[in-house]
């Protein structure tokens, strides 16, 4: 028997599984593992063709809505019998602009989603895995959450809170048999730009009109033409999900391995490199203002230094 086929008839609920997104594939995936899936999305009418399938059974669920969230979690409780073996935190909103001028609204509505969306759920279902000694809790971050560019700082600081709290709960429900796995995304093809409406500031309003050509292009840099189908994404992900001991992280998506190297990059090599390829040294420039170099400098000694330290304690030892 492998792992996956062990876990057969597994209860899983996943938020934001509307057509076209990571959730709906996630869905069906799981649901070809031979998984009873409970499907959530805001609104019924985009999930119309998971509908169809027998193992899956579409709940209206808000993430943002507490009463959404306990109605949706004790209706598929009362469906199986009290239980939920797997909680798939998925449903999410883009962000993207100058960090400083993005309206209050605007951040708290991102931060009431993502963040506290997955938070909602978990103390909803968490419960219940603990009380039967079992279950995963399986968290969607982002690359972002690792590291984070200009004009995200809004979306990626609540995917960064999202790996956080998901480290918290990792060792805080391992004695209860519950095991907690983040899937990092890197660009995956989905709705997720054409979903986002958010318009930047006129130029009156805001000290980066110089710089709105990199920010509007950079806002839908998740959906390259190089991004990763999302039906692949979800054929990758789910038997890792399924494993009876899952791992904490689970990286993939196009241009995600780059950007989890950049976690291990000093920051002052990083920002050179993403002020670079997001336009803030561009803006610089046209604003004249003087380059932040010795860092950079200072950062790539210490990177010789320690590469030329690790080769000597390499050859010294092998
Ligand atoms: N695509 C990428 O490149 C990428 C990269 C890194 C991380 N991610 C993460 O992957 C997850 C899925 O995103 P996606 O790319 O598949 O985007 P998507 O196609 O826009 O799907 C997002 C889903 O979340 C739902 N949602 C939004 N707000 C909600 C709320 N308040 N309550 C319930 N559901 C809500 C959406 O519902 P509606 O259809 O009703 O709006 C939709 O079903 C998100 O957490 C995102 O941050 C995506």
């Amino acid at each position: 028997m492998t792992a996956t086929t062990a876990n057969i008839e597994r209860v899983v609920l996943i938020s934001g599984c509307s057509a076209g997104g990571i959730g709906h594939h996630l869905a069906l995936e799981l649901a070809a593992h031979g998984c009873r899936v409970f499907a959530g999305v805001r609104t019924l009418s985009k999930a119309q063709a998971l509908a169809d399938n027998p193992r899956i059974d579409v709940v209206e669920l808000d993430i943002t809505s507490d009463a959404s969230v306990d109605t949706a979690v004790a209706n598929v409780l009362a469906a199986t019998g009290g239980r939920i073996d797997m909680l798939v935190n998925n449903a999410g909103i883009h962000s993207a602009g100058p960090s400083v001028e993005a309206p209050l609204a605007q951040v708290q509505r991102v931060w009431d989603t993502n963040f506290m969306g997955v938070v909602r759920l978990c103390r909803a279902v968490a419960p219940y895995m603990m009380d039967s000694r079992q279950g995963t809790v399986v968290n969607v971050g982002s690359t972002g959450g690792y590291v984070t560019t200009p004009w995200m700082g809004i979306y990626t600081s609540t995917k960064a809170a999202v790996h956080a709290y998901s480290d918290a709960l990792r060792m805080e429900l391992a004695p209860f048999g519950v095991s907690v796995v983040v899937v990092v995304p890197g660009c995956i093809q989905s709705n997720i730009v054409n979903n986002y409406s958010d318009t930047l500031p006129d130029d009156d309003n805001t000290r980066y009109a110089m710089a709105r050509q990199a920010i509007e292009e950079k806002t839908v840099l998740s959906q390259t033409p190089g991004a990763t189908p999302t039906s692949k994404f979800a054929q990758v992900i789910v038997p890792k999900i399924l494993r009876s001991s899952p791992r904490a992280y689970i990286t993939y998506g196009h241009h995600s391995s780059m950007i989890w190297c950049m976690y291990y990059v000093p920051p002052a090599i990083r920002d050179y490199f993403f002020s670079r390829w997001f336009g803030t040294h561009q803006l610089a420039k046209d604003l004249r203002t003087p380059p932040l170099s010795a860092p950079i400098a200072y950062s790539i000694s210490v990177c010789v230094a320690l590469v030329a330290v690790m080769l000597g304690a390499f050859y010294a030892l092998f």
